[in-house]
């Protein structure tokens, strides 16, 4: 709450006492420019977004998958006038992971295209760059009504979506509509969408991913977080699926790299594509986050990541199978639990609930905001205690039933080999039997059988142990009865008998497909139970989320009100944002400060055996022993920074800009003392942590030897 306070009373005086909390909307700029310019950018909104003329924004992709390409999972800049883009190596990772063999091993050996026709192509992968956008709260607004119920009100958004969405006009546009303020404005979202996007370049991941899970989350950090990616477009320079003729993007902007580096208190801005945050939840929702979100992610992730870790130990094949699995559970793993710790330590509830009783005082001092808002809280109260237990049902469904894959896969592949088997394939579709072969192809590459079964015989018995007997998918009587409640057996035995366990009895099933098989197979049985569990308990109607939603909107809205000089910024929601703020150290806690940078002595420092999180290429000891870092550094290079902007996942990647529009790093992570920070801005302790583009230009130039990408780039010395 004391945030608010100093909000309320700044607010007054003038807006540049508050510090750097706020994903803002680039249409909305000229809110926040004189601000910007106050704290140093040389830059006018126009540079940054402009309908019109090129700017910042061209330069800025958000990655997606084909399926959906609207929710981001990072963020690349382009850094070349030939689509070469520049993002995490944690957010190419699962590339990497994927070309990589025993024989090919990326992930340990690095990968570096040493000409375009060495450059991978990754089906699946997009890259979206904003076109324009634009508020159109008035015509989603026009047509509801405080009349309506949460139903009618989702309807009317929809159709008025629906209308808006028809009126973007021009080729190779996909367009969205966003709600944002919990429903209280909305935004149309105009891109292109470009599928090829092939693999250039990324370190071993003994640089990539330096310090490992044990840094993650952390500060002071030494990862050379980045890799490199192309866009390609169709001949004609518009988004096209990839082709060998295809060529590369030409886009409307890049950015200049800066190898001058930073300094306390410089100005940065950050723009990217940050997931979600929830600065608004109530105390009602932030018990829940505590107590059964983060709680039981963190309880099922970690019997997870044991089974996998056992597994991987064991095999170079299944480390390399499993790296990507395994990085990306434990990432949240850690980030639960770390945010439990922050919200406790940081009394993020007291906070919340000084806001509410501040709230209801607002209210109460008004009949007419009674009236308005007089039931949001006790709505929302209300509908948590409503959803509490199909909550909880959820977390462990995802977490628990969900871990091991060869029940979904065999779910999903079934709908199709039911069409086979029935002989009811659409005409349409073409070699099936190829296409299926194909998908289970990439499924086995990285599939390791043992690591599978042992997930249903650890986590199942969670499931049911935390999970009322009525929510159990069909099949658990069955292990009751039959296997008196042994899952280890009970998954051995299915995993044994089952024709989905091998490529190549899969594939013999598929070119000699037979219904009667099909539905006695086991593997196949368990996951359309856990299916048909799912879609029951995502049908039930659900009065209590109506209230929350209501309630939520309500809150937000009244909140708004009651603090009207205030700049809000909406919650992240998967498009594209710009936080400002500098560079900066900090202080974690009592008696320590930490440095704004690191350097390439800390990379030695940490240096721990091979194999393990902290090992140190040779090659990069070389160098380090030459002191071979000019241009980018002299006694040193500097590896990473931080700074006060406000991101989140989604951001991963994203370009750290300094006054001058030059990128200075890429944001990748944020810091543990702070992790509270997605539900409750931490000024004082929240940092965004950075690699700093010189180490990316030193390990391009001096560990990788690839010169003809630095001769793409444009470098700012
Ligand atoms: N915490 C980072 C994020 O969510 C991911 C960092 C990946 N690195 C790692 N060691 N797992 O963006």
């Amino acid at each position: 709450m004391k945030k608010f306070f100093i909000i309320t009373i700044a607010s007054l005086v003038t807006l540049s006492a508050r510090a750097d909390e706020g994903m803002w909307l680039l249409s909305l700029l000229n809110k926040n420019i004189d601000e910007m310019r106050a704290m140093g950018c040389k830059l006018s909104a126009e540079d940054i977004y402009s309908v019109n003329q090129a700017c910042l924004k061209d330069a800025v992709v958000g990655l997606g998958r084909a399926g959906n390409p609207f929710r981001h999972f990072c963020t690349g800049e382009i850094i070349s006038p030939k689509g070469l883009v520049m993002t995490n190596h944690h957010c190419a990772f699962s590339l990497i992971q994927e070309h990589s063999t025993v024989e090919h091993d990326y992930l340990s050996n690095g990968f570096w295209a040493r000409s375009s026709s060495e450059e991978i192509s990754n089906p699946g992968t997009t890259a979206s760059i904003l076109q324009w956008m634009e508020d159109v709260t008035e015509r989603v607004t026009a047509r509801l009504n405080d009349e309506m119920s949460e139903e009618e009100r989702q309807k009317a958004i929809g159709e008025a979506s629906t209308e808006i969405l028809a009126t973007v006009q021009g080729d190779h546009l996909q367009a969205q509509v966003q709600a944002m303020f919990e429903g209280n404005q909305f935004f149309l979202l105009v891109y292109k969408i470009y599928p090829d996007v092939r693999l250039v370049g990324a370190p071993p991941q003994s640089m990539g991913k330096f310090g490992g899970d044990t840094d993650n989350w952390m500060w002071p950090r030494h990862t050379a977080d980045f890799s490199l990616l192309r866009v390609y477009t169709g001949p004609d320079g518009e988004p096209a699926a990839y082709a060998p003729g295809n060529i590369p993007l030409v886009p409307r902007h890049f950015f200049p790299v800066s190898a001058k580096g930073v300094q306390e208190g410089d100005f940065a801005m950050i723009m990217g594509f940050p997931g979600s945050t929830d600065r608004f939840l109530t105390s009602f929702g932030l018990e829940e986050t505590m107590n059964v979100t983060n709680a039981i992610r963190y309880e099922a992730r970690t019997e997870i990541l044991r089974v996998m870790k056992t597994g991987m130990d064991a095999s170079t094949k299944t480390r390399i199978q499993y790296a990507a699995k395994y990085a990306q559970c434990a990432n949240y793993w850690k980030y639960s639990h770390e945010q439990n710790i922050a919200l406790e330590n940081l009394n993020t509830m007291g906070a919340k609930e000084q806001i509410e009783r501040e709230f209801t005082a607002w209210v109460n001092a008004d009949p007419a905001r009674v009236a308005r808002y007089g039931e949001a809280l006790e709505l929302i109260r209300e509908g948590y205690a409503g959803t509490r237990e199909s909550t909880i049902t959820y977390a462990y469904l995802g977490e628990a039933l969900f871990a091991p894959e060869l029940p979904k896969f065999a779910a999903e592949m079934g709908e199709a080999l039911d069409m086979l088997c029935s002989g009811s394939v659409p005409d349409h579709v073409t070699d099936i039997e190829g296409r299926l072969k194909n998908f289970a192809g990439r499924f086995f590459k990285d599939f390791d059988r043992e690591i599978d079964q042992n997930l249903v015989a650890t986590l199942f018995p969670l499931y049911r142990d935390r999970v009322d007997e009525s929510r159990w998918p069909s099949t658990f009587q069955l292990v009751n009865k039959k296997y008196k409640g042994d899952f280890a057996k009970y998954a051995r035995e299915i995993y044994a008998s089952s024709f989905f366990t091998s490529e190549e009895a899969l594939s013999a099933f598929i070119d000699k497909p037979n219904a009667k098989k099909l539905a006695a197979d086991p593997c196949y049985q368990l996951g359309k139970a856990i299916r048909e569990l799912y879609r029951q308990l995502a049908g039930a109607t659900n009065d209590a989320q109506e209230k929350i939603n209501k309630g939520n909107r309500l809150f937000v809205d009244g909140l708004m009100k009651m603090n009207p000089t205030r700049v809000w910024g909406p919650d992240a929601n998967s498009t594209i944002r710009l936080t400002y703020g500098q560079v900066g150290s900090y202080r974690p806690k009592d008696g320590v400060i930490y440095d704004f940078y690191t350097t390439i002595e800390g990379v030695i420092q940490k240096e721990g055996p091979a194999g393990g999180e902290f090992e140190v290429p040779q090659i990069l000891k070389e160098r380090y022993a030459a002191k071979d870092f000019a241009p980018y550094g002299k006694d040193h290079v500097v590896t990473c920074f931080i700074t006060n902007n406000d991101i989140t996942g989604g951001n991963s990647g994203s370009p750290v800009i300094n006054a001058n529009g030059e990128l200075i790093g890429a944001a990748f992570d944020g810091n543990s003392e702070a992790m509270s920070g997605d539900i409750d801005f931490e000024e004082k302790l929240q940092r965004c942590i950075n690699v700093d583009t010189r180490y990316v230009l030193f390990v391009i130039d001096k560990i990788a030897g690839a010169k003809h990408l630095l001769d793409e780039i444009t470098i700012v010395y």
